[in-house]
């Protein structure tokens, strides 16, 4: 479980909703929530479908709202057809919102160009019609491996507007994790770019594809579209690799959306779990637009008026569901984002929401640590020092927001006139699911308050029973939504097995503890299973185990999270060497090669921060290693619990020194 627990328990504070948030709002008003709350109880079926009719634009109608038949492989409005690209896109051809500015793309050397929904309604449709030249169809698995990027947003709604189903893999991860993926999802396509620019330097991304497919397994990939992004050099395979911009150039700006059914599967998207395999979480046409736009609408208020932006990478599902989806169904004119926040100095975000009038702002817990940090040290490029006055609401997600970064972002960037939305969900959630909602919510810092009406979430003990409020419990989701993860791709056991253990009487199983204070409040506790969160980002500790044994040193390893000021956790690494115990500078330079190769295996986000050698790990006599006592070391606590089931108690001891 995460730092800030003890807080968060006995924090008391609460902010009443702004009256002028309330006024107008989407949701206005705790009875206009309650009522919303009560139809999805008392008639889902009425609810969800209202919903979809008013909201989405079908080619073919739904009859049936919900099939259950096959639970937990629920259909949504699984008779009726309709395009996502066409639902972001189209829809505004023939409104006010066609000449409106769609992205304001801001490079990481301060450039900023503009596309109108007209514009990027035409570069999807161009973008469309050369991969349809190129022969691929409906049904067909694309990999992107983009710089944040108005071509990034143009690949993602391109293969939608086809039904070709895109996973996208985050530019920071390894050419060895985009080779796994492209396996996994047996790839026709890959689109990436020549390379990316972050913080004032290159990264090379064509060459990591190229390095990838070099691995065995990807016969499947006919073709490499590559983005040229600063024209870098790059290894070209002739009839396998081509320019974005010359696939585009001279293509019809028109492309007819495929009429996909609402069930068409519409990306897949990898997360750690509890093994060393991350899963590929596989969404749904219809029900994820629907979800990802009510929540634009509801949990940002959005309005027309609104300059939308969201700090997250389109890697992540946060940047699927609120760069390339919500907001775009939403016409809402939004801000994308190539850098990073520090650079060219600890100033940028503010600087960009005072250049840009961003209204809506929307970040990671991790970010505003950092920027607090750095803040002080650095007082020009302190929040204070712009003008924020734009602002009207903001985020947070990714991990629980400790009450101490909460207070920092109301005060310093909200200036205690924008409510902060600390929004609690998952990849596999597709959309907020307990969140506050401006015009409704009291806020209490380091709560994610309220569900979303329709989102049954609740806390239960093993046995799936309700858990009295106060105490901790496992947080479930009770009844099907649309915008839930379909099935992990190509691994139905595995789906059931995470999501839906028998005990719990089918409920979706989230994967974190929670528990309720007496107002109903969720209060989030951190992962209950063997996956970390370092920087808003999850971790498998088996993913990283994997790894680290895959060294040709290793012969034995442990991974553990600890609580960290930044990235919220750590990873840390107790390692067995097949060599004798390393001592000094050779053990500093065994353990620094040791980070560089997780780094190259999975990617820097996976890079342990602290890593101890032992002759052995504590282990009991049944052979099980004691992860318990391993997090206790890796805080640097002397352990107090009872060791003596443990086989060589010494082994502590050696295991406490950092590297
Ligand atoms: C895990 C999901 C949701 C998009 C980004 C992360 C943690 C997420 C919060 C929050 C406390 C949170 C949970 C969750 N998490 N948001 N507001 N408060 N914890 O997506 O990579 O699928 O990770 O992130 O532990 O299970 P993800």
């Amino acid at each position: 479980m995460s730092s800030g627990i003890e807080s968060i328990l006995t924090e008391t504070r609460v902010f009443p909703p702004f009256p002028n948030l309330v006024q107008g709002a989407a949701i206005s008003g705790m009875d206009e929530y309650r009522a919303l709350c009560q139809e999805a109880e008392q008639s889902p079926d009425e609810f969800w479908g209202r919903l979809a009719r008013e909201n989405l634009a079908w080619t073919t109608p739904f009859k049936q709202v919900l099939d259950e038949s096959e639970a937990p492989f629920y259909r949504w409005f699984g008779d009726g057809e309709m395009n996502v690209s066409a639902n972001c896109l189209d829809k505004h051809l023939d409104t006010p919102t066609a000449n409106k500015t769609a992205l304001i793309f801001e490079s990481d050397d301060g450039k900023v160009s503009t596309v109108t929904y007209k514009q990027l309604h035409a570069r999807v449709c161009q973008f469309a019609n050369g991969l349809k030249s190129l022969g691929h169809r409906t049904g067909e698995r694309a990999i992107i491996y983009m710089p944040m990027s108005i071509e990034a947003v143009v690949a993602m709604q391109a293969c939608a507007r086809l039904g070709i189903i895109h996973s996208v893999v985050f530019g920071g991860f390894s050419s060895k994790s985009l080779h796994e993926r492209t396996v996994d999802v047996g790839a026709t396509l890959v689109i990436t770019a020549d390379e990316q620019v972050r913080g004032g330097k290159s990264i090379p991304l064509k060459s990591a594809v190229d390095e990838a497919l070099a691995m065995g397994g990807c016969d499947a990939v006919a073709h490499v579209i590559v983005y040229k992004r600063t024209g870098g050099a790059v290894q070209w395979q002739e009839g396998r690799d081509l320019w974005m911009d010359e696939l585009s150039a001279g293509q019809p700006d028109v492309c007819e959306p495929v009429p996909l059914n609402a069930e068409h599967p519409l990306f897949i998207l990898y997360t750690s779990g509890s093994t060393g395999k991350p899963k590929g979480v596989q969404h749904a046409t219809a029900g994820f637009l629907l979800w990802a736009l009510l929540t634009v609408k509801w949990t940002f208020d959005a309005k027309d008026s609104d300059v939308f932006w969201c700090t997250a990478d389109v890697g992540w599902v946060t940047g699927h569901t609120y760069i390339t989806y919500g907001p775009l169904a939403a016409g809402l004119t939004q801000v994308v984002f190539e850098g990073v926040p520090t650079y060219p100095n600890v100033g940028r975000f503010w600087e960009m929401i005072q250049r840009h009038k961003v209204t809506v702002f929307y970040t990671a817990p991790t970010a505003i640590r950092s920027l607090t940090k750095a803040a002080e040290s650095a007082p020009d490029y302190h929040p204070r020092e712009y003008d924020l006055g734009s602002l009207r609401i903001i985020g947070s997600v990714g991990e629980p927001i400790n009450p101490e970064a909460w207070m920092w972002y109301y005060t310093n960037v909200g200036r205690e006139r924008c409510p902060v939305l600390d929004t609690w969900w998952q990849t596999e959630t597709g959309a907020h699911m307990i969140t506050p909602l401006p015009g409704v919510t009291p806020l209490k810092p380091g709560s994610c308050t309220l569900p979303l009406p329709g989102i049954a979430a609740a806390i239960v003990d093993e046995a799936g029973e309700p858990v009295e409020s106060g105490k901790g419990g496992f947080l479930v989701v009770q009844r099907p939504w649309p915008a839930m993860i379909r099935t992990i791709w190509g691994d139905p056991e595995r789906f059931k097995k995470s999501y839906f253990p028998p005990e719990l009487k089918g409920a979706y199983l989230a994967g974190d503890g929670a528990q309720r204070d007496a107002d109903g409040y969720f209060w989030i506790m951190g992962r209950i299973d063997d996956v970390l969160n370092v920087s808003g980002h999850r971790l498998g500790t088996m993913e990283v185990e994997s790894a680290l044994v895959a060294h040709e040193l290793v012969a034995e390893a442990a991974v553990v999270g600890r609580p960290d000021a930044t990235t919220g956790e750590a990873v840390v690494a107790f390692v067995v060497l097949k060599r004798s115990l390393p001592e000094g500078a050779e053990a500093d330079q065994i353990a620094k090669q040791l980070r560089d190769w997780v780094s190259k295996e999975i990617g820097p986000i996976a890079k342990p921060k602290d890593i101890r050698f032992g002759e052995n790990l504590p282990k009991t006599r049944s052979g099980k290693i004691m992860r318990r006592l391993l997090r206790v070391v890796a805080k640097g606590e002397t352990v107090t619990q009872d060791v003596s089931t443990l086989e060589n108690p010494a082994i502590l001891d050696q295991l406490s020194q950092a590297r």
